[in-house]
């Protein structure tokens, strides 16, 4: 029996790839353009990190992180998101030292044992920013305003819900306004909860049951309990939303699913990929890095997912296509083999995308290969041909043929065809 990818471990196949290809670039393109330089950390981290950071009680920690003893016996966990290890290495790497504000971006899989369904995997990825070192308001909008462009470059449109979770001056009068509130209802609710309620009640708004979710639809909301700095802070946020003509609505509800933050959170949500409907999420962590034992400094982030912003191209037919062959070479014959061979060569150094079908089968064979692979021109060469030092160079669009001269040396008629081509 063949061996099979595990479950909710996806291959990314040609056909699809390109899609891929093209939400990369337009990301780092975008993060290029916003000041940001790319990062690249270890898939393999110690646990403790994200205990530490995600949080012990979040489903994160407790349910989905591959975590396993290495041959030394050390707990290892394969990283479930990106911002923990880009923090470690920003405190390991003294990087504030070098620059008071750090932009950085990182691209890569991140590992969560959900159970899998549409858009929803156990290797995915990430597309991340974390900016370090400044918590001005402007630039929880700065970032919002970054994300939003990378869906409108990639022709997306999402809704981009924005929350404060406040801090830990204000976090602990509301806290105690949802235990008040969840008192009442403690019987009434999941296991989960009923354990979350006393160790980090604020978690128990980010459970995915239905019955638990009716029973909070009452529930205090953060923003009326909002210390005044946080509320300057959140207000401040809101204009400069407005400020850059993003549009957004408020949740109060919306509470994510790590720890770490404070503040600014925000999520960019699609109706149009079932039950797994953000595409994208974030927020300010101003406590995160000190809690790592680097220095006080603030930061915020977000992630989007590249298998839903994928799903979501494709939906739309925005998918992209493989890339197409410049000039296929079809030879007959044992001579005009040999000379594709070299000129196949030719017109690679030259920059174009050439092929060639070594095993020189019939010439409907050859010409069914180049349709295959989308060709745009096929070069023709059959012994006749060679004999006059000629080819016959077909557009395969629109079937027009014209015949090339192939004397020469391999500069000459590989310059001439690319001029042709281009
Ligand atoms: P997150 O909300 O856990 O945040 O994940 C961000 C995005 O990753 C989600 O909105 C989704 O698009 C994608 N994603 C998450 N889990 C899966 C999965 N199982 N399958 C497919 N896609 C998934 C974070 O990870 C934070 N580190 C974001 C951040 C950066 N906050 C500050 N800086």
């Amino acid at each position: 029996m063949s061996v099979k990818a595990l479950k909710g471990f996806k291959d990314i196949l040609p056909g699809t790839v390109e899609t891929w290809q093209r939400i990369e670039q337009t990301g780092r393109d975008i993060f290029h353009r916003f000041g940001f330089f790319e990062i690249k950390v270890p898939i393999l981290e110690k646990t403790k990190l994200f205990q530490r950071s995600i949080g012990e009680t979040t489903d994160i920690v407790e349910k989905e992180m591959y975590t396993f003893a290495d041959r030394n016996g050390s707990s290892l966990t394969m990283r479930p998101e990106g911002t923990a290890p880009v923090l470690r290495a920003y405190v390991e790497h003294a990087l504030h030292v070098k620059k008071p504000i750090q932009r950085l971006f990182t691209i890569g899989p991140m590992f969560r044992h959900e159970r899998p369904q549409k858009g929803r995997l156990r290797q995915f990825h990430q597309m991340s920013v974390e900016v370090l070192g400044t918590n001005h308001p402007m630039v929880d909008a700065e970032v919002m305003g970054m994300a939003w462009l990378i869906l409108k470059e990639l022709g997306l449109s999402v809704s981009l819900e924005i929350n404060s979770l406040g801090c830990p001056k204000c976090r602990p009068e509301f806290n105690q306004a949802l235990l008040d509130f969840l008192e009442k209802r403690a019987d009434k609710l999941c296991l989960d909860c009923q354990r979350r309620r006393l160790t980090n009640p604020l978690r128990v708004l980010d459970c995915k049951s239905q019955h638990c979710r009716e029973q909070y639809e009452n529930a205090p909301s953060i923003l009326d309990h909002l210390c005044p700095d946080c509320a300057e802070h959140f207000s401040s946020v809101k204009k400069n939303l407005d400020l850059l003509n993003v549009p957004y609505s408020v949740n109060s509800f919306m509470v994510r699913g790590l720890d770490y933050y404070t503040r600014t959170t925000f999520e960019l949500l699609t109706d149009n990929l079932g039950a797994q409907s953000a595409v994208g999420a974030g927020g300010r962590y101003d406590g995160l890095v000190k809690q790592l034992g680097g220095p006080d400094v603030p930061g915020i982030g977000f992630a989007l997912g590249v298998e839903r912003l994928a799903l979501l191209l494709e939906h739309e037919g925005l998918s992209s296509e493989e890339p197409q062959v410049d000039c296929f070479i079809a030879a007959l014959g044992d001579e005009a083999l040999a000379r594709a061979f070299v000129m196949v060569n030719a017109l690679r150094m030259r920059g174009l995308r050439a092929a060639m079908d070594h095993q020189g089968r019939s010439l409907k064979n050859q010409m069914k290969q180049a349709g295959r692979m989308k060709a745009r021109y096929a070069l023709i060469m059959g012994e006749d041909e060679l004999e006059k030092g000629e080819g016959i160079l077909r557009n395969m669009e629109n079937r027009e043929q014209q015949n090339v001269e192939l004397g020469g040396d391999s500069s000459a008629w590989s310059t001439m065809i690319k001029k042709i081509l281009v």
